[in-house]
This record gives C-alpha cells, structure tokens and sequence, in this order.
C-alpha cells in the first residue's frame, strides 16, 4: 500500500480534519468493475480516486469466483485420486488438512490483491481506504473525515447475499456463501438451499470434501436463472446423482429446528432433512444502502437495481453505475465490461454493450459454459436455425482425461450460418468456451469454426465437431 493510501486508512474519523480533493473520476468500491474501470480511466489520461471499505477485488476476488476456483481446482484432485486405481495408479486415501488447504486459498487471493494494488499504483489510481457516501454536487464523503470533489461519479458497489427470514446468517448453523468459503469445517451432512449458480458450485465443492449434499430448490428447475437447454440441464442432474448429490426440486425450505447436533430442516411440503449445517443459496441482492442515492436523484428500479440508460449513466447527471448494482447478469467479467464501457464513454468512445455476448461459466461437475442464445431461445425468436452437437466421449482427449460427461451444442442461423450460441457441459468448459465467445461476437459462421484445423487431440475439437455436425458433414459423429 502506498504512503498516501495508508494515511487514508484512518480507523476514527474523529481523529482527523476534512480534506477536499478535486479529482475527475470517482469510483465507490474496488471490485472487478470499480477497479477495472479505474485502470482503464487513467490510461485514458483521467484523474481517477477509488474508494473501498475492505479488500480490494471485491466479491469476486474476496469471497466468490477466487476462493471457489481454488477450492474446485483443489477438491478436483480428491475426485482424481479416488478414481486413479481403476487406470492402475495407487493412492493412499487423501488426507484433508482444512488449515492448509484454506491458508493456500488464502494466498490465491492475497497475491491477485497485491497485483491490483500494484497495477492501481503503476497507473495512478489513488485508492481511498473508507466507506464512499453521494453528498451532493459532485462530492463523495469519505467515512475517514474527507470529501473529494469530482467530475463523475461511478457506482460500483456490488452485492449481498440475500437472506431469508428464518434461516439467519448469524445462526452458527446457517451458512452464506462467504461462510462456506471460509472452509470452517466440513459438515458430514450439508443441506443447500437454492439451486441457482452459487447453490450448486458449493455443493460440488462439499461434496468432493466428503459431505452428504441435499440442494433444495423452490422451481421446478435447478439453474432456472440461466438461459440453458434441458439437455444441459438433464445432462448436470444426472452427474450429480452420479456424484453424490442429492437434488430436489419444487421443493421450497420453510424453517429449521436445532435438536442437539442434529438440525431438521423443514420444507413446505412437509419433508424433513436431518442435516448438521444449512448454506443459503437464494440469491444476490445489488448493494445500495447508505449510499445516499436520494438525495442526489440516483432512482432505483423495482428490483431495487438502480436504473442506467444504455451509457450506464443514472438518473442523475455525471453518475453513472456499473456490475451487480445494475440490471443484467451478476458476473464479474461483466462487471469489468460495464467498467472499461464507462471510462471509454467518458473518453468519447462510446459503444453499447450487448449483455447477450457475454459468456457466462459455471463450476460444477462438470462445469457448464455459455455464449449467446440456447437453443430453446434461438427457435422462440422464430428464425429457422441449424443446431450441432458433438460428446466429450467421442474426443480422444477427453477419453485419455476420463472425462467424458457432457457435450457441445452449436446454434446457428439456417440461412446465413451464423452462430448465434454455443453451449457446453464438460471437462474444462470454462476454458473451452472463449472459441465461442469470439465466434458469437464477430458474427462467425459454423464454416468459421468447422474450417479452422484444430490441433489433435484437443477438447477445442470437440466444437468444430459440433459445428460440423450442424452443417451435415461431421466426420466424427454419424448423422446429425
Ligand atoms: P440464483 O438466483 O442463481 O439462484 C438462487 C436459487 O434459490 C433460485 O433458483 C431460487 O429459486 C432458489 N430459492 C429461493 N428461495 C428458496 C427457498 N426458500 N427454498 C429453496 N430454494 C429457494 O442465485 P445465487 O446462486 O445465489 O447466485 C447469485 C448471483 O451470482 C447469480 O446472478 C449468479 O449468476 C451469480 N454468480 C455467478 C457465478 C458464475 O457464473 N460462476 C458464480 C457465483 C455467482
């Protein structure tokens, strides 16, 4: 941290006088939109102060995508291990040292801070150590006793977990996310409730480590609030029965009675789960309390969103707002979108985002990506469209991986061959998912993919098969 950083991190405001800085562009809180946008201003030549209470990196690094990589990539290997005899490789059982094990996720995270914090410095970034509050004409109060003066403000506040009534995040036995994460112990018997993004990743985490998991989910469906086909959706339940994993769905948590070590968890439909500790799952809520967005015009929706136009500028003047206090997808690499589209609009870069282009990944086993439209959508929107499948199984790399669950799924345009979505579920989706996040955004067609050699043996295969498989021609699969 710098001098003037670590003379800002001042513990009572009482203890000190107000100072008023001017500077172009300030920016409440540091996580992957505030911080991203912060870089990107300065490069353009803006005067940028960043404001953040905690650790920068926000959710994403501190207590979301970070810590649950590591934890998936670690947990991985118990997966791994557990299967390595039957290909005639030994292991003993694995031990699990929960110290460990969380002080190197400790350490994922440390190192990714102290390169922002770098990067913020090599740009000139000031960063601000203190709680930002709108005070009105382009002032930001800080909660360490100063006031800066800018141009334009930028919300980038993020998110809370939601809680609901009566399963209390400060019960010892309910658990938020950032609780699961901080790895206190591995509970034998975990009940999850919600299974959206969050709900499921943890599971898949707890289960590796050795939990019994039920996910409870309110609809008829697990990842409703993602745009993804049945056949996806089948093909991850399927894996994680395979795994362990106990899913009911329509299923709605009602309350919770402690009986010693025992906690029954109650349903609506009468169903009791006797479990030791229950992760609340149910959603994100945007962050913006306290801000004191009234008093300066900055209007919500009625989701509680605050309301942008397509520049992500507020209702009021010289704000603007970006990542999960916005409408739109709750992800971090879209929170960094919003941020580089804000700065470069200040610059006189305008150009809008289309939130259909962004990709989206999940953890689970296995991971689950995607780009653009299912195909459920592609045939609502009513055009004619071609679709193309092709199965981890029948990839030689996936087979020598033994990771043949799952497939790629390719939408296009009948008449034109545009691709105009791409799902995949399988090893490394994750990974595998930017071909199509590229193929989408340039306006590829299924020749663009199918054309392109790809090394052998590869997972990337896996989609030029795909879409050769929807133009007719796929040498790999036998009809389509
Ligand atoms: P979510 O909205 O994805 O899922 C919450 C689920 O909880 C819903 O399916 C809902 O029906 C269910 N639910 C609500 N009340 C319930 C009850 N009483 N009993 C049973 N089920 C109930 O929210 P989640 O998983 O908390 O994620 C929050 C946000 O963070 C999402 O927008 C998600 O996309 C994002 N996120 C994305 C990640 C990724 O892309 N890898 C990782 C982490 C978060």
């Amino acid at each position: 941290m710098r001098e003037k950083d670590r003379l800002r991190n001042f513990e009572s405001p009482a203890t000190v006088c107000t100072i008023i800085m001017k500077t172009d562009i300030g920016i409440i809180g540091g996580g992957p939109g505030g911080y991203v946008c912060a870089i990107r201003a300065a490069q353009l030549g803006f005067k940028v102060a960043l404001i953040e209470e905690t650790a920068l990196g926000g959710t994403c690094l501190n207590r979301g995508c970070i810590p649950t990589k590591a934890l998936y990539s670690a947990t991985k290997l118990l997966g791994k291990a557990a299967e390595a005899e039957q290909i005639g490789l030994a292991f003993s059982p694995p031990q699990i040292d929960l110290q460990r094990l969380t002080a190197w996720k400790g350490q994922v995270v440390s190192t990714l801070v102290g390169g922002i914090e770098t990067l913020l410095e090599k740009n000139d970034v000031e960063v601000f150590r203190a709680r930002g509050q709108l005070a009105g004409d382009g002032r930001i109060a800080l909660s360490s006793g100063e006031e800066l003066t800018v141009e334009t403000i930028v919300l980038a506040t993020g998110s809370d977990a939601v809680q609901i009534p009566p399963f209390p995040f400060d019960h010892p036995t309910i658990w938020s996310s950032d609780d699961a994460l901080k790895l206190p112990e591995i509970p034998k018997r975990l009940a999850v409730i919600g299974g959206g993004v969050i709900g499921l990743e943890l599971a898949t985490i707890y289960n590796r480590l050795g939990s019994q998991v039920v996910v409870v989910e309110l609809l008829p469906e697990i990842l409703s609030t993602v745009d993804l086909d049945r056949r996806t959706i089948s093909t991850l339940k399927r894996a994680l029965t395979k795994n362990g994993i106990t899913v009911l769905t329509q299923t709605a948590a009602e309350s919770f009675e402690q009986n010693g070590n025992d906690v029954a968890l109650q349903t609506e439909n009468g169903e009791e789960h006797i479990v030791d500790r229950i992760l609340v799952a149910v959603g994100r809520r945007p962050r913006t309390r306290d801000l004191g967005l009234e008093s300066c015009g900055v209007e919500l929706d009625e989701r509680g969103f605050v309301r942008v136009d397509k520049t992500l500028q507020t209702t009021a003047p010289n704000i603007y707002a970006i990542g999960d206090v916005v409408p739109g997808p709750m992800l971090a690499h879209k929170a960094s979108k919003d941020g580089i589209q804000v700065a470069e609009t200040l610059a006189g870069q305008s150009h809008a985002i289309d939130y259909d282009l962004i990709p989206q990944a999940i953890f689970t086993d296995p991971e689950i990506a995607s780009v653009g439209l299912s195909e459920s959508k592609a045939k609502a929107a009513g055009g004619e469209i071609l679709v193309g499948r092709f199965p981890f199984a029948a990839l030689g790399k996936a087979l020598g991986m033994r990771e043949t669950d799952g497939f790629f799924q390719v939408v296009a345009n009948a008449d034109d061959h545009r691709i105009l979505g791409v799902q995949i579920i399988g090893a490394d989706a994750s990974d595998l998912i930017s071909e199509a996040a590229i193929a989408v955004q340039s306006n590829l067609t299924l020749e663009a993919i199918a054309d392109a050699v790809h090394p052998h043996p590869t997972l990337p295969e896996g989609l030029k098969e795909a879409a050769e498989n929807a133009l007719g021609r796929g040498i790999h699969t036998a009809s389509r």
